[in-house]
């Protein structure tokens, strides 16, 4: 297996191997994980893998989950279909910065994604490493966030689209979850500014420091979580792939943001991806 790097800060590419051998494979698993905690997200082309074999490699990380808004595929539970056509329901949307399903209280560690189909032109994906979003934060930023907390809520993302009693309904079996506004990676200690499109609001700002009279309390709590939420829109912080069809993703959920750019309607693009279930966030 041969990595080469596609920007100085995120992401790589794999050539000389296949999803499928690797799900099978101890040692090259093993390769592609480390790479993995190294390059945060790595890519593939050419895999024409079946449904299974694409289940069996994410199921090496851990266990798959299905996602309350986009089916699982008929015949390979915990592939969930990302699939946009013209007939798709609007509530799909991948447009905005996030880490998956952050509402939930234990986020997916990663995800393995595949292109089954796509635009001749349009639809890459953008991923932003947010480790070094951290590292690079102001330090007197770092300091007012070190124990900052904040809700995520898939009612206020997902559901947002949605009639009144689906969103409530959506809610009451997802209620929002809170995470630290700084989380410490699992694996590699690393610490993460981990806010997203999902975030609605700090859950503990209130200190003396921050509201000295109630009316500082909506500007400068809203203010600094867009700024933070901000962070993962900097370039420099970013990498762009270019899809194909059976181009694959797999990425680290817990130091990275994506966006997937829907600048390609009215053409078709499907994907199918396997969301790998990780651990709670402290
Ligand atoms: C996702 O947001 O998980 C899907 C990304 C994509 O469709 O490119």
């Amino acid at each position: 297996m041969r990595i080469e790097p596609l920007t100085c800060h995120i992401g790589a590419e794999l050539f000389g191997v296949s999803l499928a051998d690797a799900a099978h494979d101890e040692a090259l698993f093993a390769e592609i994980k480390a790479a993995l905690l190294k390059h945060r997200v790595l890519f593939l082309r050419d895999q024409d893998i079946s449904r299974q074999d694409h289940v069996a490699f994410a199921r090496r990380f851990g266990e798959l989950e299905d996602h309350p808004v986009a089916p699982s595929h008929p015949d390979a539970p915990g592939l969930v279909q990302i699939y946009k056509t013209p007939d798709t329901p609007i509530d799909r949307y991948e447009n905005a910065w996030h880490t998956d399903a952050t509402w939930r209280e234990a986020p997916p560690m990663g995800c393995v994604l595949r292109c089954v189909e796509c635009p001749p032109v349009g639809g890459d994906t953008m991923w932003a490493n947010m480790a070094l979003a951290y590292e690079m934060l102001p330090e007197h930023v770092k300091a007012q966030i070190a124990n900052l907390r904040a809700r995520h809520s898939i009612e206020a993302s997902f559901g947002a689209a949605m009639p009144i009693e689906r969103r409530l309904a959506l809610k009451a079996q997802y209620p929002d979850a809170e995470h630290p506004v700084v989380r410490t990676h699992p694996e590699t200690g690393e610490k993460v500014l981990f806010v997203n499109a999902f975030t609605t609001h700090f859950s503990n700002f209130h200190t003396r420091e921050n509201v000295r009279f109630g009316q500082d309390a909506n500007p400068g709590a809203g203010q600094l979580l867009s700024y933070l939420i901000s962070q993962a829109y900097i370039p420099e912080y970013q990498v762009r792939w270019r899809w194909q069809k059976n181009s694959v993703a797999i990425w680290d959920n817990r130091s990275t943001q994506h966006y997937a750019v829907m600048d390609y309607p009215p053409c078709h693009r499907k994907m199918e991806r396997a969301g790998i279930i990780g651990s709670a966030t402290f």
